[in-house]
C-alpha cells in the first residue's frame, strides 16, 4: 500500500509515516540568514517503524533527525535511527516469565536530550539511550549500575542548579518512580511514590523547590493491548490527582490533590506563587474513550493548586486544540510569560497545523503560518544569548511540506513569531511529525 492509503491507520500514512532511509547531507541551499549565535546541533526524535505497522503510534523504532549549525551556516543534517535491541531484532521478552522487566528493551521512540555532557534517546518503559552527536548508538545506561526502574521520557534540567529531575512509571509496584540526579548526571537516589494503580504517567513538572506529579485516568489493561495496541485504558472512575512533593522530599511528604478526571501528556511548566503552584498544561478532557487512535482535543489550561490545603483552580487560557507546549529553558521551574505551542487537528491522532506563541502576561498570542500545505514539529525555543529577554530567541523547528513530499528545518524569531522565518534549510527528505527535541549548544 502507498503512504496515502486510507487502509493505513493514521500514523502510517502522510508525515507520520516512517522514512526508509538513513541520509547525510552537508551542503545546503539556505534562504534567510542562520542567527550566528545558535552553535550546536537541534536533534528531534520520533517513532520511525522499520518493520511496518507496530500496532500503536507510539510503537515504533525510534528514529533522530538532527541539523548542525555553526557560525550561520547549517554544516549537516543526518537522520539515524536508535540501535536499540527491539531495532537490532533481538526477539529477548521485555517481561521474563517471573514478571522481571529487562530495562534495555525498548523503542527509545520519544524524546532527546542533552544533560552532563551525554546525549540521551528516550522512552518511558525503559533506560536512556546514549547517543554520539554525530547520532551513532552508544547504547542504555543505567547510570553505573544506579538505575533500576524506568525512566520518563521527560525529565526536567533545573535552569537555576544544572539538577535533573525525572520520575518514572511502571504496570508493577512500584509504580511510580522519582530520580534525582546532580548536575554532573549522577543518579543521587531514587524515591519509590505510592499511587492507588498503574497509570501512564507521561510527564511531570518541577517548581523551584517542588516535583508535580499527575496521576491520571489512563489505567494498565492487558486486555486493551490486544484490541488497541496499548495495554492502557481511559478509566475515568480511576480518579484524577495531582500530587507535590518537595524535590528533596520523600513518598511521605507527597501531598495528593483530586481533580477532575483528564488526561495531560505534557505540561508547559509550573512555578510557585504566593505559597500556591501554579502549572499551564495541555489538557484533554478525556483520551483514547473510543480507542487508542482517538486523542480528543487538549487546550491550554492553568491549574492553580493551594498547597496550604485547598484545592486545585482551572482556568482555560485558550480554547483552541493545541499539543507540544514548549517554553524558555532558563524558565523551567521558574515563572514564565511567554509559551509556545502547535496548534493541532486531532479528528484522527494528533497532525499540527501552526505554531502559536502565548503572551500569559497580556493574554494574547500570536501564530506563524508556515502556509499552505505546511505544517511543523514541536518547535524549541533557543535564547539568543544567557542573559537575553524571556522571548529573545529563536524557534526552531522541522516542517514538512506535503507540496513537495518533502521538509525543511526552519528558525523563526520568536519576537516576531508571525513574521517571515529567519532562516530556512531544505532538507533532503521528509522529516515525519515526530515528537520531541531540544537544542544542544556546543560546549563553551
Ligand atoms: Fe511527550
Amino acid at each position: 500500500m502507498s503512504e496515502g492509503s486510507s487502509e493505513l491507520p493514521f500514523y502510517m500514512r502522510g508525515n507520520h509515516a516512517p522514512v526508509d532511509r538513513e541520509v547525510s547531507a552537508d551542503s545546503f541551499d539556505v534562504r534567510g540568514q542562520i542567527p550566528e549565535q545558535l552553535n550546536g546541533i537541534y536533534l528531534r526524535n520520533g517513532p520511525n517503524p522499520i518493520n511496518g505497522d507496530p500496532g500503536h503510534w507510539f510503537a515504533g523504532d525510534g528514529m533522530i533527525h538532527g541539523v548542525r549549525l555553526e557560525g550561520g551556516e547549517a554544516k549537516s543534517y543526518r537522520n539515524r535511527w536508535v540501535r536499540t535491541r527491539l531495532y537490532e531484532g533481538d526477539e529477548t521478552p521485555r517481561v521474563s516469565e517471573e514478571g522481571v522487566v529487562d530495562y534495555t528493551i525498548g523503542h527509545a521512540n520519544t524524546n532527546i536530550i542533552g544533560h552532563a555532557g551525554k546525549i540521551l534517546a528516550l522512552v518511558e518503559t525503559g533506560f536512556p539511550t546514549e547517543m554520539t552527536a554525530d547520532l551513532d548508538t552508544i547504547g542504555t545506561t543505567d547510570f553505573g549500575g544506579k538505575l533500576n526502574a524506568p525512566f520518563s521520557a521527560h525529565p526536567k534540567i533545573c535552569a537555576t542548579t544544572g539538577e535533573m529531575l525525572c520520575f518514572g512509571y511502571n504496570f508493577a509496584a512500584p509504580f511510580v518512580v522519582y530520580h534525582q540526579f546532580s548536575p554532573t548526571g549522577e543518579l543521587l537516589r531514587s524515591e519509590a511514590i505510592d499511587v492507588p494503580g498503574a497509570t501512564m504517567m507521561h510527564d511531570f513538572a518541577i517548581t523551584q523547590n517542588h516535583v508535580i506529579f499527575m496521576d491520571l485516568p489512563i489505567v494498565f489493561s492487558l486486555d486493551n493491548l490486544a484490541e488497541q495496541g496499548m495495554p492502557y485504558q481511559w478509566t475515568p472512575e480511576y480518579g484524577a490527582r495531582l500530587g507535590v512533593m518537595p524535590r528533596d522530599g520523600s513518598n511521605d511528604d507527597v501531598k495528593w490533590f483530586e481533580i477532575d478526571p483528564c488526561y495531560v501528556f505534557h505540561p508547559m511548566n509550573a512555578y510557585e506563587q504566593q505559597g500556591n503552584i501554579v502549572m499551564d498544561v495541555a489538557r484533554y478532557p478525556k483520551l483514547w474513550q473510543a480507542g487508542g487512535n482517538d486523542f480528543d482535543q487538549a487546550s491550554l489550561m492553568r491549574w492553580t493548586i493551594d498547597t496550604s490545603g485547598g484545592g486545585v483552580k482551572e482556568e482555560p487560557l485558550d480554547d483552541r486544540s493545541i499539543e507540544f507546549p514548549r517554553i524558555d529553558p532558563r524558565r523551567e521551574g521558574l515563572p514564565h510569560r511567554f509559551g509556545y505551542a502547535s496548534t493541532t487537528d486531532s479528528s484522527e491522532g494528533i497532525t499540527t497545523e501552526h505554531l502559536v506563541k502565548y503572551d500569559l502576561e497580556s493574554k494574547t498570542s500570536e501564530i506563524h503560518d508556515f502556509g499552505s500545505g505546511r505544517t511543523p514539529s514541536e518547535a524549541v525555543f533557543v535564547p539568543a544569548s544567557a542573559d537575553a529577554a524571556e522571548d529573545e530567541g529563536f524557534l526552531l523547528t522541522y516542517v514538512y511540506d506535503a507540496d513537495r513530499n518533502s521538509s525543511d528545518f526552519v528558525i523563526l524569531d520568536a519576537q516576531n513569531i508571525a513574521s517571515e522565518p529567519l532562516a530556512i534549510v531544505p532538507l533532503p527528505q521528509r522529516v515525519p511529525m515526530g515528537f520531541h527535541g531540544n537544542w544542544i549548544p556546543d560546549p563553551n
